[in-house]
């Protein structure tokens, strides 16, 4: 254990500004600094980091902590090598510890994790023990170091083999894990049976599942490990902890679709390999990646199917570009894996095809093409109807206005015309906080007075003060949320960011929506003297919609003619105040 006065001295030492700005770019916002969160997809920042508490904090995601848990979760380190990194940065020496790899224990229940990896010890035992199983790997072309470097593994043939590994076969953690299977009659068997097993290791360290191959032919030819708590397909890739410095090393991230290419190609020397685990790429991939490397390539067989996956990646991908980072998919020869063409061909061959893979946008152009006739207008208008929901999915600005460009030549039009069919801005959308604050008009023309009001009251929450039943009324969200801000901020007057307000109403009905405004606040960059103008603008618009509604359903009565003298009175009250209001200088028209 490393201990908890080192921690303390280290987090001291460093900033967490000065950690973060290494991987982001951070813009100042107020007291503190703010980017597009990079632990989930979005296009207007809203991961903040504050240097008076050394802590990052994502509004929209939730994600947060310090500098420790942000490297940690950016660079796909592990707690100690995180702080080892830390300290190497600050200068200070690392203390003497106990490791305590796979020993980490679940909140309550027995830890999963030191299971999974007795069963892969278990499992690597087995391998050495059985000739034929070496020999299947070698066959293959794979050397011990390699196998030992994935913890490959052989579960023999037989029913209940675990129980020499787990004494207490009956443990019930066992079928949590997915390692043994109960049928109807609950007798228990183990899932994996002559088997080659390839470990799966999550970026921590930890063994999370097993994929596992028959030696030879047979079905099916591989069997995954189930989802369980430690295991969610989707979100893993095969071999990302073996290929992390690999990755660091050659600037990129190759994603394979097998366990054997993965494997094959490192025994080759390209080591910055990883697999999806028998399923479709899916955002959570694309982005673990992205956050180790700027560069990735998908490889994919070159059949049908292999164009179908890729086509699926690109689409997945779009989201996720940034300008900073290339996205290139790699079609193979028909007939051919990694793991086959490096073996046949060698690595050079190999590394040469994966340097000329073809850009995104390039695919993505190439696809649209062969999709449509362009030499027809009816061609041409399809291909820019198949483009617009593409093109709206990209994040990265630049990327978005150069495919822009060429779906428009390709198309024949301008690039204002295409902009126009495609429904874009007329500007590319620049980094969202770059974007400038759009007129107090326009925001007026689309924005609820409670919105505008909660907005203000966030960059300025003293203001909340001010708010009370006789200003707001309504049973809406919003004018819920003013309220209870108000009452908040006149019982703790002290409050003065945002970030207070939204920890407190965090789990409140209010959360989410006070995470909407916050991240709009974002692009809009109000100052606090902005925020108190429109505020005070504000209050004279809902005074004169509480007007208009008191006067409304007045009339309303006075048509069924039951309007006493006091209510012809207030009628006339009303109606002079109102005009008042209106008369004010610098009010907008009240838009309700
Ligand atoms: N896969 C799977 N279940 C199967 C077949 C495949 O989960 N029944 C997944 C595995 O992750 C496998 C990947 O899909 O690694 C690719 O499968 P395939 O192309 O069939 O196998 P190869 O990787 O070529 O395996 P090998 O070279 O060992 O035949
Ligand atoms: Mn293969």
């Amino acid at each position: 254990m490393i201990p908890d006065s080192f921690k303390r001295d280290l987090l001291n030492r460093v900033d967490i500004v000065d950690i973060i700005q290494r991987h982001l770019q951070l813009k100042k916002a107020g007291a503190n600094y703010s980017a597009c969160c990079p632990f989930h997809n979005e296009k207007s920042p809203s991961f903040t980091v504050s240097p008076s508490k050394q802590f990052y904090h994502c509004f929209g995601c939730g994600a947060h902590g310090d500098a420790i848990g942000f490297l940690m979760e950016y660079s796909g380190l592990g707690y100690i090598e995180a702080i080892k990194e830390l300290a190497a940065g600050a200068g200070m020496t690392m203390p003497e510890f106990e490791p305590r790899f796979g020993k980490k224990k679940e909140e309550t229940g027995p830890d999963l994790y030191e299971l999974m990896r007795r069963a892969m010890q278990y499992y690597r035992e087995q391998l050495k023990a059985s000739p034929q199983a070496i020999e299947y790997l070698k066959q293959r072309g794979l050397s011990g170091q390699i196998a030992a470097h994935f913890g490959i593994g052989y579960a023999p043939d037989g029913w209940q083999n675990l129980q020499a590994a787990f004494p207490d076969y009956n443990d019930k953690s066992l079928k949590e894990v997915g390692l043994v299977i109960e049928n109807e009659a609950g007798k228990r068997y183990d899932r994996f049976r002559d088997r080659i097993m390839f470990p799966i290791i999550n970026q921590r360290g930890f063994v999370i599942g097993f994929g596992g191959r028959v030696i030879g032919a047979g079905e099916p030819k591989y069997l995954n490990s189930p989802e369980t708590p430690l295991f969610e397909k989707g979100r893993e890739l095969y071999g990302l902890p073996q290929a992390r410095q690999a990755i660091r090393d050659a600037g990129r991230a190759l994603v394979v679709e097998g366990y054997m290419d993965v494997v094959a190609l490192a025994q080759h020397g390209v080591g910055y390999a990883v697999a999806t685990l028998g399923t479709a790429t899916t955002p959570v991939h694309v982005q673990k990646l992205l956050r180790q490397t700027d560069e990735i390539v998908f490889s994919f067989d070159g059949d049908a199917a292999g164009r179908k996956a890729a086509w699926h990646a690109l689409e997945v991908c779009l989201p996720a570009t940034q300008d900073s980072k290339t996205i290139r998919f790699l079609f193979l020869p028909e007939g051919e894996d990694p793991d086959s063409y490096v073996r046949s061909k060698g690595k050079a061959a190999f590394e040469d095809l994966v340097g000329h893979a073809e850009p995104l946008s390039a695919y993505l152009l190439s696809q649209l093409r062969t999709r449509t006739d362009t030499n027809t207008a009816e061609g041409r208008s399809r291909l820019v109807h198949e483009a617009k929901p593409l093109l709206k999915s990209v994040a990265a600005p630049g990327l978005q206005l150069q495919l822009l460009k060429q779906v428009a030549d390709i198309a024949g039009m301008t690039q204002q015309e295409a902009e126009r069919l495609c429904e874009m801005r007329s500007t590319p959308a620049p980094g969202a906080w770059q974007r400038p604050a759009p007129s107090k008009v326009a925001r007026a023309a689309v924005k609820s007075f409670e919105l505008r009001l909660l907005e203000c009251v966030l960059v300025k929450p003293a203001l909340a003060g001010e708010l009370s039943g006789e200003i707001i009324r309504g049973d809406n969200l919003e004018a819920q949320a003013l309220l209870g801000l108000g009452e908040y901020v006149r019982a703790n007057p002290d409050v003065s960011s945002e970030i207070m307000l939204i920890d407190h109403f965090r789990g409140s009905p209010y959360e989410t929506l006070l995470k909407q405004v916050r991240s709009e606040l974002m692009i809009l960059g109000l100052t606090p003297e902005q925020a108190e103008g429109e505020f005070r603008d504000a209050l004279p618009g809902l005074e004169r919609r509480r007007i208009h509604e008191q006067l409304n359903e007045l009339q309303r009565r006075n048509k069924t003619g039951v309007l006493s003298p006091a209510d012809i009175e207030q009628m006339n009250a009303l109606t002079k105040r109102l005009a008042g209001l209106d008369r004010r200088p610098g009010t907008k028209r009240p838009v309700v």
